[in-house]
């Protein structure tokens, strides 16, 4: 874990980086206590941007940080889940909106729309259900994405909701590459 002096005098600029490289679980828990330490006021967390790195995210894998004291999943996909994610005629969904924070307008639900790469290889989304806020369990359910087992809602491998009560797609947020290995969220 290392922790960069981006500061640049403004609130704004707050951020905070995170390295990938302690593992799933431990480096989601590991950012907290230290921005916690930190104390930042609530309207600086609120504008917390933070980086992560992405370099130790193997294929068929998922890292989980909090950001904004919300869970955000960055999963790097198999060949296998963007082939299933792409292979969806968006008609048969039940949100056809992309759900995606980075772009604009009615984008729709194709997988292209929601993964943060052209390619399809990396997926940043929240891990908030959109039903009643639940954490949702990777790699589960009927379609092989997410499964929420608080009242079992199924999403598909591009995080898109597919059976049961949650009424749209995990949320999209505000991601980039800084650089090939280090996604900014926020
Ligand atoms: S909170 Fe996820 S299904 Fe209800």
């Amino acid at each position: 874990m290392s922790h960069a002096d981006d500061h640049q005098g403004t609130r704004r600029d707050f951020i905070y980086y995170a390295t990938a490289g302690a593992g799933v679980v431990a480096t989601g828990a590991a950012v907290w206590p230290l921005v916690n330490q930190m104390n930042p006021s609530a309207d600086v967390l609120a504008l917390a941007s933070i980086r992560v790195d992405i370099s130790a995210i193997a294929p068929g894998t998922q890292l989980t940080v909090l950001w904004q004291g919300k869970p955000v999943f960055i999963r790097s996909r198999t060949e296998d889940e963007i082939a299933a994610a792409r292979a969806v005629d968006v008609s048969e969904l039940p949100d056809q909106g992309a759900e995606n924070e980075n772009l604009l307008g009615d984008a729709d639900a194709s997988d292209e729309n929601r993964a943060l790469s052209e390619d399809g290889t990396w997926l940043v989304q929240m891990g908030v259900c959109t039903h009643l806020g639940c954490v949702p369990l990777g790699e589960a359910g009927e379609f092989g994405g997410w499964f929420c087992p608080c009242h079992g809602s199924h999403y598909d491998t591009s995080g898109r909701i597919r059976k049961g009560p949650a009424p749209r797609n995990l949320l999209v947020p505000v991601a980039s590459f800084v650089d090939e290995t280090t996604i900014q969220l926020g």
